[in-house]
């Protein structure tokens, strides 16, 4: 205080101008020369009792007269949930490019379009680590990897700074997965708390933590949104020891909680360690939780001090936001988004150089599947940007304005996708038996039987709920033999029976979760014969249900086949786009495609061996049909530059950019949590044990020896490339890398790192990579500097190098007792070209 009063007085001798603007005596914080902590500080000192509580309260309009600004919050990881933005690639597809300069590019390109819609808070980037393949939210994520996710949201943050935005790390933390995140409808209204995820310490520094704190370190992030769900009991926003240990890593900034489901206590939250109360106005907090000393003096302050500490920082205080444009997308951010989703596809195969198409051996191209505006897939929920309809360029239109009028191109339709289906109408069948129960567990008497003769409720009938469940029983007959599917539009636990087979339990929060796509639950498809009835059974509770119960049964005979596969007979190149919906809200119950698209797939490739399969996919799918194709391309969720991107993969303009942040697995049964054990995955009880440890991701399928269907870090450009010379010098590791082809292309230099036993670390794990971008017989020196803190354990290191966590080519053994040092920042790779 002492020092801000002479502070105050210098400052009024000297008197300072800022922008042609002199600065009061008595408001030294808004001097921008300052450094943020000060400023806050400064700020502080001035506040009354009743500013702090009325800030602590959300109440922003009571610190305007000291020019602090509101802040003002919009979702999501990828674009600015509004109309007139860019609808970007999924996060997803930036981590797959694994290169710093994109995310920067990408976070300052976000920030940029928050702040022209008047937002100086982005509730994002999401950095909740892959746990399971089958996680709704993994296309706003960052893959499996807490090194590669660091890495990109460090770039990200630094990059919305650069826009004066506040960036939200989200969400704190072991976040990953959606069943039962907000907890389930109870008997007597109200939730149970979040999943409950067990987790030993060491997994949560080292997995799930790490990549909020090495964006903390690395740019100085000024806000993180505790979570959802429990943490080894308690709720994260209310986890005191949890907060402590954030705040005491070197964060400056606020906590915020995730939207109303995340605080259960707020005075308890309050107490923990959570600044802001809600995303907007105060929560559940009250004044006089501050006023009756229930919260102590020092932890008011704290939550004023950080609160401020983000708005100096990040620079919203000094520049103040202007009324919101209508149209904040402009060209050099559509070109970016376009260089993201090129960058970030994932070529998984391409035998017989079936790509690129740029060979004049192509007169004619079958698209077949979701081309049009159908397959702009976003991810659903509070990340889902809807493109702009307009500025959308669809693979067709991509690939037919690309092809040019010597490739004659034609659309076949195929598949519908992963696609809601038209309601089952009543033929000659009596209907279904419906009995429904006033509990959420088909429990006792019945409340309620009938007859209905669909299975299509956009609410409980009269008399029953709200908490409900309800069993339909009741055949169906199809007119016509051949490949059905169903499909289910549920907002809570539904799980079909298809002739006494369980087809698909399915877990929904809601139809469709704010504007992404809607979420159906598809089967397989079910060979039927015409005229033979088919029983069915479906089994529902609105325990799981967000924004009110619904239930949805649909069925449609996958009879778009036979026009692709003759569209396919006659092309030279068939084009296969196959898509799945997930997001916010869902997970998915299992990794193989939805509905007839296998079927489709299989009978494409039995008729055209030039087959490409583009996967437009938010996580990892099985491949049953990958040895008949030639080739398969990941795209992600690429957003409104779908078409140009793919256009320009396709034909060879650019090289596809992407190596997987998430490893594929062959089988639903691989990874550490297959379905036989379910208290890992989906929990039991809504508890959540992950003793897998430390074994996240490719950990797992090294220290167990399993082989996934495409290993993390992997991905083919259409150059090839040798790595060669790797040397280990004190903390530094350099290797030769080479395009040994006559193509220009890129590759991403992997380093992993191997420790000794007594570290008791998985087998190897990525500690640095860089993307390297080489001409036809070119090559680069790369160097990598390694963690100091990485090298601790006393003993015999591995460091590993090559271009996926399963080809490493290059291996050196070091002891880095004798330790020099390198310069450049650890992790990262500085390039030499041409060396
Ligand atoms: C999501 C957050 C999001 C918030 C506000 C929540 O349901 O989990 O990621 O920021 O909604 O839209």
């Amino acid at each position: 205080m002492l020092r801000w009063v002479w502070r105050a007085a210098l400052v009024g001798i000297l008197s300072i101008v800022v922008a042609g603007q002199a600065i009061a005596a008595d408001e030294p914080w808004r001097d921008p020369g300052q450094p943020p902590g000060r400023r806050a500080d400064e700020l502080l000192a001035v506040m009354s009792f009743d500013q702090k509580v009325q800030l602590a309260l959300g109440n922003f309009a009571a610190v305007a007269p000291f020019g602090v600004p509101a802040l003002s919050s919009d979702d999501g990881p990828s674009g600015i949930r509004a109309t007139g933005t860019t609808s970007f690639p999924s996060s997803q597809t930036l981590a797959s490019t694994f290169d710093r300069g994109l995310a920067r590019a990408y976070g300052g390109a976000i920030g940029a379009e928050a702040r022209g819609k008047a937002f100086n808070w982005w509730l994002g980037p999401a950095m909740d680590i892959a746990r399971t393949p089958l996680s709704g939210r993994q296309p706003e994520n960052l893959g499996e990897d807490p090194f590669l996710a660091g890495e990109t949201v460090a770039q990200e943050v630094a990059g919305a700074k650069s826009a004066h935005v506040i960036a939200t790390l989200k969400h704190y933390v072991a976040n990953n997965q959606e069943f039962g995140r907000i907890g389930f409808n109870q008997p007597g209204g109200g939730r149970s708390g979040g999943a409950d995820s067990i987790v030993s310490q060491r997994a949560l520094q080292e997995i799930y933590e790490a990549p909020f704190k090495r964006a903390i370190r690395e740019s100085d992030a000024d806000a993180v949104m505790c979570s959802y769900n429990r943490l080894n009991g308690p709720q994260t926003c209310e986890d005191s020891a949890l907060l402590s240990d954030l705040k005491a890593s070197g964060f400056n900034g606020f906590v915020a909680p995730d939207f109303l489901f995340a605080v259960k206590d707020p005075l308890a939250a309050t107490l923990a360690g959570l600044d802001l109360p809600a995303l907007g106005g105060p929560g559940g907090r009250t004044a006089d939780m501050f006023t009756s000393g229930q919260v102590p003096a020092a932890r008011l302050d704290d939550i004023v001090r950080r609160t401020l500490y983000a708005i100096f920082d990040s620079g919203a205080f000094d520049n103040p936001l202007g009324p919101a444009a209508d149209d904040v997308s402009t060209p050099a951010h559509r070109a970016l988004a376009t260089r993201v989703s090129t960058d970030g596809m994932v070529l998984l195969k391409n035998d017989h150089h079936a790509l690129p198409l740029s060979d004049g051996r192509v007169r004619s191209i079958a698209i077949i599947g979701p081309s049009g505006s159908d397959a702009t897939y976003i991810t659903g929920g509070s990340a889902g940007v809807t493109p702009d309809p307009s500025r959308t360029v669809t693979p067709l239109a991509g690939i037919t304005g690309r092809a040019g009028s010597a490739v004659k191109v034609t659309a076949a339709q195929g598949s519908l996708g992963d696609a809601p289906l038209p309601t089952i109408v009543p033929g000659d069948d009596p209907g279904f038996q419906a009995s429904y129960w006033n509990n959420g567990d088909l429990d006792g008497a019945p409340a309620l039987t009938r007859t209905e003769p669909t299975i299509d409720l956009a609410a409980a009938p009269t008399g029953v709920g709200p908490l409900w469940s309800a069993r339909w029983t009741g055949t169906v007959t199809p007119s016509q033999s051949g490949l059905y599917r169903f499909s289910l539009l549920q907002a809570g636990l539904a799980t079909l029976y298809v002739d006494g087979r369980r087809v698909g339990p399915g877990y929904r929060e809601a139809v469709q979760f704010i504007d992404g796509p809607f979420y159906p639950m598809q089967t397989q498809a079910v060979r039927l014969t015409a005229g033979r009835r088919v029983s069915i059974r479906v089994d529902y509770s609105s325990r799981a249900q967000l924004f009110g119960a619904q239930i949805h049964l649909a069925w449609a005979q996958a009879s778009g086949i036979a026009a692709a596969v003759d569209a396919a007979r006659h092309a030279d190149v068939a084009i296969v786009m196959a898509n799945n919906a997930q997001g916010e809200g869902m997970d998915r119950t299992t990794l193989a495609l939805a509905g007839d698209q296998n079927a489709l797939i299989d009978a494409v490739a039995a008729v055209n061996r030039r087959t490409i399969v583009v996967l437009n996919t938010g996580g990892p799918v099985l491949m049953p049909w990958l040895h008949r194709v030639d080739a398969v391309l990941e795209t992600w969720y690429p957003g409104q530059q779908f078409g140009t991107a793919l256009a320009g993969v396709l034909f060879g303009d650019s090289d596809p950019g992407g190596r997987l942040p998430i490893t594929f697995p062959a089988s639903d049964q691989q990874g550490p949590a297959p379905p036989t054990r379910p208290e890992r995955y989906p929990g039991i009880d809504n508890v959540v044990h992950y003793d897998e440890g430390l074994l996240v991701g490719y950990r797992w399928y090294d220290a167990t020896g399993q082989r996934p269907l495409f290993p993390f870090g992997y991905g083919l450009s259409y150059a090839d490339f040798r790595f060669s010379g790797l040397q280990v010098s004190g903390d530094v590791a350099t290797v030769r890398v080479t395009n040994t082809s006559h193509r220009a292309g890129s590759t991403v230099a992997q380093a992993y790192l191997s420790f000794p036993r007594s570290a008791g670390e998985p087998p190897r794990q990525l500690k640095g990579y860089a993307k390297v971008a080489l001409g036809p017989g070119r090559s680069a020196v790369v160097s990598f500097r390694l963690d100091p803190a990485d090298l601790a354990t006393p003993g015999r290191y591995t460091l590993f190098v090559g271009s996926s966590s399963r080809d490493l080519p290059e291996r050196a053994s070091f002891d880095p007792a004798t330790l020099g040092r390198g310069e450049h920042r650890a992790g990262t790779g500085r390039i030499r070209q041409g060396a």
